[in-house]
């Protein structure tokens, strides 16, 4: 069962298997003893995986307590996320108890928000279900939750104690929710594992799925260990993400994000050989791939609004943008260009 260990603060385990939430209290049994739980999930994961996660734990002498919330990103809001900490009030939880966060990346952020900062902090542990929260949203700390002025406008870092991810549940994932993780593991090979993306290139995500998961993880994992805060390095995690979170918004969220970072790691490989900064056939061999995965190439609003969106985005950062540009496939380089300049990076 492959294991990444993450460093960080008091450090903690990533574990990737099949078939092991109902077996959860086994995976706590060396980190805690049986304690009072709060299971956050969502609507849809709740149907399908928390019974197995509340009998198992209750079997071994744990105390569940759950609350579900919508699925989807509009769950991900500061009215949720006081619900949550009254729910943790209402059920007394203590600085010792634990909050799992049971779904995709809407629940671990919007749960991990919550744990950082009830009590000003309780454990907190990620069950991720999607494939996008099991390589990414999982890992790293980032928890957050939205304003109407814009996503993740307010939030934390804060470290998860344990991480696992029973692949069983990507058996029941949406197509497209599937694309949406494809999208990111192959951001991971384009910013740092050439033999990865072969891989993926090759078609083999499906095939190799819980190496390629515990590949991704250990390489977001250097990222984060190297750069917790995101002041440097992190970044790189960046790739796609400029012209990607400008198409997110541009569609009004209807494009999901695995989707609009596709269209964004496209545009801007693009833009990078049209700099000069990397060879025409890596914005080729990246649309090749993205296609394999049902990943979009193209972006259906003019260029013009795609700059004036990434623009507006980062003005706050006093006119200047960072682009994470790829050098070459397995390499990538940041680059902080006036947003003036963001327009020669678009074709
Ligand atoms: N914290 C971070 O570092 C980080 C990184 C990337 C993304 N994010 C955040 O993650 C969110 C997106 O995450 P997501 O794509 O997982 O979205 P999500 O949590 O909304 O999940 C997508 C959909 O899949 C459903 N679902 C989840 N697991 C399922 C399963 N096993 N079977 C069937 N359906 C299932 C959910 O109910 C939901 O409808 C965004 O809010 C984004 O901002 C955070
Ligand atoms: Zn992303």
């Amino acid at each position: 069962m492959p294991t990444i260990r993450l460093d960080i603060r008091d450090g903690y385990d990533v574990q990737i298997a099949d078939r092991v939430l109902a077996r959860l209290a086994e995976f706590l049994a060396p980190r805690f003893s049986p304690r009072q739980a709060a299971l956050v999930t969502d609507a849809t994961v709740n149907r399908l995986y928390a019974d197995a996660v509340t009998d198992g734990l209750t079997a071994a002498g744990w105390r569940v307590a759950k609350k579900v919330f919508p699925a989807g990103e509009s769950a991900k809001t500061l009215a949720n996320y006081q619900e949550l900490l009254g729910f943790l009030a209402d059920e007394n939880f203590t600085k010792s108890d634990v909050v799992l966060a049971l779904g995709g990346g809407v629940i671990g952020d919007l749960a991990g928000f919550a744990a950082a900062t009830f009590l000003r902090g309780l454990n907190f542990l990620q069950l991720p279900t999607t494939l996008l929260a099991m390589v990414d949203s999982s890992v790293g700390g980032k928890t957050a939750v939205n304003l109407p002025q814009g996503k993740n406008l307010i939030g934390a870092f804060y470290q998860p104690s344990f991480v696992l991810a029973d692949t069983a549940t990507l058996a029941t994932l949406p197509p497209e929710n599937f694309a949406d993780g494809a999208a990111e593991i192959i951001k991971y090979g384009v910013l740092a594992d050439a033999p990865l993306f072969a891989e993926l290139a090759a078609g083999k995500l499906r095939e190799n799925l819980t190496a390629i998961i515990a590949r991704a993880v250990a390489i977001k994992r250097d990222y984060v260990v190297a750069d917790e805060h995101d002041r440097g390095k992190r970044q790189e995690l960046n790739l796609g993400h400029t012209f990607g979170h400008a198409v997110e918004k541009l569609s009004d969220f209807r494009i999901p994000h695995g989707h609009a970072v596709a269209i964004g790691m496209a545009l801007i490989a693009r833009g990078a050989a049209r700099q000069n900064f990397c060879d025409a056939e890596v914005p080729e061999k990246i649309a090749a791939v993205l296609r394999r995965y049902d990943l979009p190439t193209a972006s259906p609003f003019p260029p013009a609004a795609i700059v004036a969106a990434a623009a507006n985005d980062k003005k706050r950062r006093g006119g200047q943008i960072t682009l994470v540009l790829p050098r070459r496939i397995g390499e990538c380089a940041l680059q902080t260009v006036d947003v003036k300049e963001l327009e020669n990076y678009l074709i």
